[in-house]
């Protein structure tokens, strides 16, 4: 195992998932946690020492805590990680005039064990760079081991001590060899196995959940997505039935969803489970609202009530379980507080925990989707459920755009099935990230057999990306968007025309509203 220092970098946690593809397991701790207690009880095989915004050249800068240094395993720094280590090691770390973005080339100096099978010496290799700061002194036993024109301790090594720096990121794909470097480090230089899986990750939770409730109750609220359906089973599995799960169906969800969801935990797990039925109090809530904000607040406010409500019968709990996953980690801290503007409010939870005085538990916070993805399949999560696309809280409100109404909210659904049916026979549901249907307020006329029709349009959109903050429209093929088109005009009465959405993120946002 490998202890992650945090020093605060925005990918700080790839690191910690290069590492967990390669089957070694990792655990990111803040700079300021790490302790002499810590390292004796995590005791790691190996240290790495993450980026961040500081400058070590500020007098309260964060600084790594000694011990790390003496613990006898191999440290690897990353960026500030490097001039951390550098600074307190006896070299200089100064303010480079040159401050180097984006990729830059790095130029091999000398062979070494966590280049080894990747990079030789004298090549040239692609690596992302992001500092203001420099190496320019290095303490005693470093050598550097690779350089760039503004870099000259792009990488550097101490092998008698196992020390290692680099001035780059290898954990972004924009390192190209980034994943084999840290791959390196953990097994030729810590000398680690990689024999990790996901079912070693299900055991340390499920311990780590029954030591944070205790005997306390915990409440789960499903959306009837994949990440809470995960976070819930695996706290079931570690604490059975103090856990009360909670699944208020609002009646904007995708055909089928809501029994699906009763289907899976009350007969597949045979966990209890309360269905709240709210499609009435979610419908006359929205009404004669078609400001997307306002339709955003609305649902998200009465969530809360609506769950509440629920918690107070059941007699409240001392814990609320989240699903939230490292994505909504990063997105959140930049919507609440960040410099970034807020350009949709994501519908969750929050303020709950605050509003009824409840601990969070929180078991996928460090995973990303296709880690929780993984985690499902290891907890017997059927396939169809666990490779489901991504469905935004506030639901079909938001797949059409102004006033919501029954109506519209069973044609949206109806359409929307056979599209993605067609997309499941076609072979394509896992190649597309997200696919759904949007329900137009716009009526056009065309003709069915000698009539005169004057009906609903339904765009379409189907998008890949990797992580849904930047996204490309799927390029269908013209005749299977034909086949589908024809399909929901025929079978959907109420929409005579189809469209298909290509627009990308950004400029546009995958949901329409
Ligand atoms: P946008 O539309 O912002 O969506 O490009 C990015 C991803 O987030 C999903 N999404 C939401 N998920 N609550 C959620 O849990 C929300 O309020 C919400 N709004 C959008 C969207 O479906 C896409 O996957």
């Amino acid at each position: 195992r490998v202890l992650v220092v945090d020093f605060g970098s925005q990918v700080t946690q790839l690191i910690a998932r290069r590492l967990r593809e390669d089957g070694v397991y990792c655990e990111v701790h803040p700079f300021n946690r790490v302790d002499e207690a810590l390292l004796a009880e995590f005791a790691p095989r190996g240290i790495i020492l993450s980026g961040g915004p500081a400058s070590v050249k500020t007098a309260e800068s964060p600084r790594a805590p000694q011990i790390v240094f003496e613990a006898g395993v191999p440290v690897l720094g990353i960026c500030y990680g490097q001039q951390v280590m550098v600074d307190q090691l006896g070299g200089e770390v100064e303010t480079a005039d040159h401050r180097e973005f984006g990729r830059a080339e790095v130029k091999v100096a000398q062979s070494s064990a966590l280049f080894q099978g990747v990079w030789t010496t004298g090549g040239a290799y692609p690596v992302w760079m992001s500092h203001g700061d420099r190496v320019i002194s290095l303490p005693e036993g470093f050598h550097p081991i690779a350089t760039t024109p503004s870099a000259p301790c792009a990488a550097i090594a101490d092998e008698l001590r196992g020390f290692y720096g680099v001035q780059f990121h290898p954990e972004v794909v924009h390192t190209l060899d980034g994943a084999r470097l840290l791959s390196n480090f953990t097994r030729q230089i810590c000398g680690l196995s990689g024999d990790w899986t996901m079912a070693a990750f299900r055991e340390e939770m499920t311990a780590k959940i029954r030591e944070q409730v205790g005997s306390a109750r915990v409440l789960c609220g499903l959306s009837g997505g994949v990440d809470s359906a995960v976070a819930a089973v695996l706290i079931h599995e570690a604490i059975g039935d103090q856990l009360h799960c909670v699944f208020v169906d609002t009646g904007l969800m995708r055909k089928d969803e809501g029994r699906q969801v009763v289907e899976l935990f009350r007969n597949h797990y045979n966990i209890p489970l309360v269905h709240v039925q709210a499609e009435e109090t979610f419908l006359s809530v929205l009404d004669g609202l078609d400001d997307p904000e306002a339709k955003r607040k609305a649902i998200g406010k009465t969530f809360i009530d609506v769950f509440e409500a629920e918690a107070k019968k059941l007699g409240g709990a001392d814990f609320l379980a989240q699903g939230t996953l490292y994505p909504d980690v990063i997105e959140s801290v930049s919507f609440d507080g960040g410099p970034s503007v807020t350009i949709k409010s994501h519908h969750n939870v929050g303020g709950l925990p605050e509003r009824m005085n409840m601990g969070l538990v929180e078991p996928l916070r460090e995973l990303f989707k296709d880690e929780v993805r993984a985690l499902g399949r290891e907890l017997g999560l059927p396939d169809a459920f666990v490779s489901r696309h991504p469905f935004p809280g506030p639901g079909l409100a938001i797949r059409i755009p102004g006033a919501v109404s029954k109506e519209k909210a069973d044609l949206l659904r109806e359409a929307d099935a056979i599209y993605l049916d067609m997309i499941r026979e076609e072979g394509l549901y896992d190649v597309i990230w997200q696919a759904f249907s949007v329900l137009l307020p716009v009526r056009t006329v065309g003709v069915m057999g000698d009539e005169r029709t004057y009906d609903w349009v339904l765009a379409l959109r189907a998008v890949t990306s990797t992580d849904g903050m930047t996204a490309d429209s799927y390029p269908f093929e013209h005749d299977f968007l034909s086949r589908v088109s024809t399909r929901i005009i025929n079978e959907v009465r109420g929409i005579n025309r189809v469209v298909y959405d290509v627009t990308s993120k950004p400029p546009g946002t995958i949901e329409w509203e």
